[in-house]
């Protein structure tokens, strides 16, 4: 067995003390010792994006990221993104408004890589949506209802910038 360190990180918000060997990805750790299974393994190749977190608010694809090089770092997952019995994101709600939903293997790496693409300051055009949609494939849908989701949170942003 390979030899564990210590490993301090945030979480979701929250302070955690773990231990990683040098192999563990950042999804192995999250899946299996945080019990953040909120997370998807797709491909576990960095191709599918099902996996994919923010790491200091940066989308990344959490299959292919070490654990041990989030150091200090902040993790977000899906489970950080709306209180459980709270409102919806609006990235989540905008997904369900524009039935962007389907079977939700690949939803919340979805709602992740959405979720930095609002931050990006993106072009609110649909070439550039799907741009940054390239590395998530959903196997069910024609992309339509994510693309429209993503367009009516991308709009108002560029129409009304903060
Ligand atoms: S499981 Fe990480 S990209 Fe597919
Ligand atoms: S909704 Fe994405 S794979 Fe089905």
């Amino acid at each position: 067995m390979n030899p564990t360190l210590p490993l301090h990180l945030q979480v979701n918000g929250q302070a955690v003390a773990c231990e990683a060997d040098a192999s563990r990805s950042l999804l192995e750790m999250l899946r299996e010792d945080l019990g953040l299974t909120g997370t998807h393994q797709g491909c576990d190749t960095a191709q599918c994006g099902a996996c994919t977190v923010l790491v200091n608010q940066r989308p990344v694809k959490s299959c292919n990221r070490l654990a041990l090089q989030c150091a200090g770092q902040a993790v977000q997952t899906i489970e950080g993104v709306a209180p459980a019995d709270g409102p919806l994101h609006p990235v989540q709600e905008a997904l369900r408004a524009h039935h962007g939903l389907q079977c939700g293997f690949c939803t919340p790496g979805l709602v992740m890589r959405l979720i930095a693409l609002l931050d990006e300051g993106a072009a609110p055009d649909e070439a550039a949506v799907r741009e940054a949609l390239s590395g998530n494939l959903c196997r069910c849908t024609g992309y339509e209802g994510i693309v429209q989701a993503a367009l009516s949170l991308l709009q108002p942003l560029a129409r009304d910038p903060a």
